[in-house]
């Protein structure tokens, strides 16, 4: 594993020492990336051990990247390496299946390395807002390292979210609002609190856990980019760690060719970055009146809007927005038609999947991977709700 060598700020470069917790940039207020000196895991013979796993010493799921990690013992319930399912209706369309991650969805990956760092850094209380999946990932976490867990999350974040926050042992308010009241009620308590705001994008180490799923994705493609990366788009961090880790890769002479078209997803009721982009804007505006039941797409202004778009436009992709009908939908027809529950976040995935080959931006023979951030058993309520309607209707 390698020692970080600085963290880099995505804006204006500078760099910010590793020894001590950061935050954001101190000159800028940019999101601060991990940099390392990789010349230990140069070229194919490093790639090829990464998957002699080592039972005993946990370097298992996402820890079979530890060339790429932080030098650090991890903090693990064993997220990561999660199934990569192909269609059964579409020979070119494969599912990240994040469901299959502890606490059942993707943020497992960054909280397990933002909570480890937490550990190592020795700090004692975390807090955040959170969309839902993020507080429950965080509280387990934090449960597992003996950490303090301080979570904020919107009153009709589903029960799942709640509950298991509470069951984890995590200090939770229910807030009658967005994500983006929550951030701020973490940020004008936490100096008085003492607290260590592990917010999105606004610490180094969540980026860096979710950049696992870019490494992963490659190897199990065979070590060959895909055509498209679908990415449900709430925060981005997922997708700003995919593009990290695309671009460590290539530095390390693991992948090659033409990096993916990557596809931000989100809801109709709540689409700043879909605006941003179709305006050619460098940024996003705060979304007004936010509502759609892929909860944790409902994000009204993303931290790193401005690196999501620079994504979206220099790897070609283009960002969708879908109705919550059209979302419904394509979770019910991947529920009937390929035995799979997916969250309303991930059949945002599937159902930008059909509109993209209606309008012709891709044609059946592109290879596309559609990430499923959760698992559709976190929302049995949400779920529920809306077969209960149409049922009555
Ligand atoms: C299931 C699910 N998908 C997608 C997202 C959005 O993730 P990101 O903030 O990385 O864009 C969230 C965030 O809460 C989520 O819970
Ligand atoms: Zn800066």
């Amino acid at each position: 594993m390698p020692n970080i060598a600085f963290l880099e700020c995505s804006r204006c470069r500078l760099h910010h020492d590793p020894a001590t917790p950061q935050t954001v940039c101190t000159a800028c207020s940019g999101t601060l990336y991990v940099r390392y000196d990789f010349s230990a895991a140069e070229g194919l013979p490093s790639r090829a051990v990464i998957g002699r796993t080592e039972r005993w010493t946990g370097w298992h799921g996402m820890w079979r990247y530890r060339m790429v990690l932080p030098n650090v013992d991890p903090v693990t319930l064993g997220e990561g390496w999660t199934p990569m399912l192909r269609s059964r209706r579409h020979s070119n369309v494969w599912l990240k299946e994040e469901g299959a991650n502890p606490t059942g969805s993707f943020k497992a990956r960054g909280l397990a390395l933002a909570v480890t760092m937490a550990r190592h850094y020795g700090l004692k209380k975390l807090a955040a807002p959170t969309a839902g999946n993020a507080g429950g990932a965080l509280a387990a976490y934090a449960a597992a390292a003996g950490i303090e867990a301080h979570i904020f999350m919107p009153r009709d974040t589903p029960k799942a979210n709640q509950v298991e926050c509470l069951a984890y042992g995590a200090h939770v308010t229910l807030v009658d609002g967005l994500i983006s009241d929550c951030g701020r009620m973490v940020a004008e308590r936490k100096s008085a609190e003492g607290w260590f705001d592990i917010s999105t994008l606004k610490e180094p180490f969540r980026v860096e856990g979710k950049k696992t799923m870019g490494y992963e994705l490659v190897e199990q493609l065979g070590w060959e980019y895909p055509d498209a990366v679908f990415y449900p788009t709430g925060g981005g961090v997922g997708m700003i760690g995919m593009w990290k880790a695309f671009a460590e890769m290539e530095q390390l002479g693991w992948v090659k060719g033409k990096r993916p078209k990557m596809i931000a997803v989100q809801a109709e009721g709540c689409a700043p970055v879909v605006r941003a982009f179709e305006h050619g804007d460098a940024v996003s505006q705060m979304w007004q009146d936010a509502h759609t039941f892929a909860s944790g797409l409902r994000v009204p202004k993303p931290y790193g809007d401005a690196i999501i778009l620079e994504i979206l436009r220099e790897s070609e992709g283009v960002a969708v927005a879908l109705s919550d009908d059209a979302i419904f939908a394509s979770l019910k027809d991947w529920a009937m038609h390929e035995g799979l529950l997916l969250s309303p976040e991930g059949a945002a995935a599937t159902a930008a999947y059909d509109h993209l080959l209606a309008t012709g931006f891709l044609t059946a023979s592109d290879r596309v991977v559609l990430f499923n951030t959760g698992s559709g058993n976190k929302y049995t309520d949400v779920i529920g709700a809306r077969l209960k309607e149409e049922r009555s209707s």
